[in-house]
């Protein structure tokens, strides 16, 4: 990594009255688990220049804001956000550095519209220089200046060199299996902004959870757009005999590592899931037994126009294969999509009642200026989206309750992920969220306990200890 023990001396000298105290930093992000572990690696190597943590944007010294686009209301929330901020800094706090860097800022309209519209912000990073952010923060000092940089570097250290020091939580935390994507969803920006399908090196990979898991964490994800086809192009790799290292290899490998208790991964497509992988989820110990298989759409047709590469039935195929081998789905799902009819969408309810998913997340379709969707005029109007996507959640929900009522008198083993006084929050093998009281103290986050289930809501079940 470069030095840039320069920049804490400058940046200390650009803040006013300052009193000899480091600068401090804040970071909002925005979006997918991908961005959250951004996050951290941004956090370590700010902190590793010197610089502490504020306790909140508006009384930081660097407001960083690590973005999402993958749908447009992100972007809005975003800019009332830094609308927000920018009245914090004019009128409390002017020597503030702001800097907004991940995918909403990769689009160039979108560098273009803070150049020409949002003078406050000092730095503008992408998705693919993200390392190279103390130097745009020392470049902005300097010149006084705002900086705008989403060039994508040749040779992507990622940030995976920087030790992880800082974690949002102690008991888990996010791996970055590979980085970017080549499925071109026509809806989709992600490929146009996170570039290119990468795969991460497995021998870094079981590095970086070795050490996570000898520094106290209990729980893995496993982190990708696709991460089922993990391991493609990745030349060379092997760990023994050999062989090319694909997901499921990858996952028995990880299963490996000492002092893990459970393993999770997103996001899958559904092209992509071997029977090679089911059994590798089903018969590994501490992988747990659900799954996010994004559905998208019921429609065959609709699939077909959002080019996801399989039909219904081969969804409907794999959703049964899964829960043949005991494990659960989650999903998203897409409303609205141009030119989706009422039968198209009723294709997709059917789907939701055949499956029974344990959770989803919908969406309405959201255009994003350079995908291929955002060419069609065949548009779903926003009042028929609305309905739709009403329907779908009043077609979810009471099965979500219907299995979590299912659940009543069962005892689950349950990770303690939150403790506030003697309420706890806690979440199953199969991603169930588990509310239950105990003694002040009385576990540590990451401890699995037995707790027995006494009522259930849609979103969450309410049990005690056993
Ligand atoms: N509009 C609405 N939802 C979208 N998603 C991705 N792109 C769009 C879009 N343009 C959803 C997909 C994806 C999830 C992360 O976001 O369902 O799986
Ligand atoms: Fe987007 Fe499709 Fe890639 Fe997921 S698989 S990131 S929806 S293009």
């Amino acid at each position: 990594m470069h030095n840039y023990h320069g920049l804490l001396l400058a940046h200390n000298d650009h803040i006013a009255n300052t009193t000899g105290h480091r600068p401090s930093f804040f970071i909002r992000t925005y979006g997918c688990q991908m961005n959250s572990r951004d996050s951290e690696k941004l956090a370590a190597l700010l902190t590793q220049l010197g610089y502490q943590e504020a306790q909140s944007l508006e009384t930081s010294d660097l407001a960083l804001f690590n973005t999402c686009c993958v749908r447009e209301s992100a972007e809005n929330r975003i800019f009332g956000h830094l609308s927000r901020l920018r009245h914090t800094k004019e009128t409390q706090k002017p020597d503030m550095l702001i800097a907004v860097g991940g995918c909403m800022s990769q689009q160039a309209e979108i560098s273009e519209k803070i150049a020409a519209a949002h003078p406050y912000i000092n730095v503008v990073f992408g998705t693919a220089n993200r390392h190279r952010l103390p130097q745009f923060l020392w470049q902005a000092i300097q010149s006084g200046k705002q900086v705008i940089d989403i060039s994508e570097d040749e040779n992507l250290p990622e940030l995976d060199s920087v030790p992880v020091t800082t974690r949002d939580y102690a008991h888990k935390a996010g791996v970055n299996i590979m980085y970017g994507c080549d499925n071109y969803c026509s809806y989709c920006i992600v490929p146009y902004v996170r570039g290119r399908e990468r795969s991460r090196p497995a021998a870094d990979i079981l590095r970086e959870i070795e050490a996570l898991a000898a520094d106290g964490v209990k729980e893995i994800m496993l982190l990708g757009q696709n991460v089922n086809s993990y391991g493609k192009r990745l030349a060379n790799d092997s760990l023994d005999s050999g062989v090319i290292l694909d997901f499921p290899t990858l996952l028995r490998h990880v299963n490996q590592v000492p002092g893990l208790e459970r393993i999770r991964f997103m996001t899958s497509h559904p092209k992509d899931f071997s029977n090679d992988l089911v059994a590798a989820v089903r018969d590994l110990d501490k992988v747990c037994k659900s799954v996010h298989l994004p559905l998208q759409s019921g429609s065959t047709r609709v699939l077909e126009d959002m080019n996801r590469q399989y039909t219904q039935d081969d969804y409907l195929a794999l959703a049964a294969r899964l829960q043949q081998a005991g494990i659960g789905l989650s999903t998203d799902i897409i409303v609205g999509y141009p030119g989706e009819t009422e039968d198209d969408f009723i294709a997709t309810l059917e789907v939701a009642r055949k499956v029974r998913f344990l959770g989803a997340f919908t969406f309405i379709y959201s255009k994003r200026s350079g995908t291929p969707a955002a060419k069609r005029t065949d548009l779903v109007p926003r009042k028929v989206s609305s309905e739709r996507f009403e329907r779908l959640t009043a077609t979810i929900y009471p099965i979500l309750l219907e299995i979590n009522q299912a659940k009543v008198g069962s005892t689950v083993h349950t990770m303690v992920e939150e403790t506030s006084g003697t309420a706890i929050k806690g979440r199953t093998d199969d991603n169930t969220l588990v509310h239950f009281d105990a003694e002040q103290g009385a576990y540590k986050l990451g401890q699995i306990v037995p707790v027995r289930i006494t009522s259930a809501k849609s979103f969450y079940v309410c049990g005690e200890i056993v």
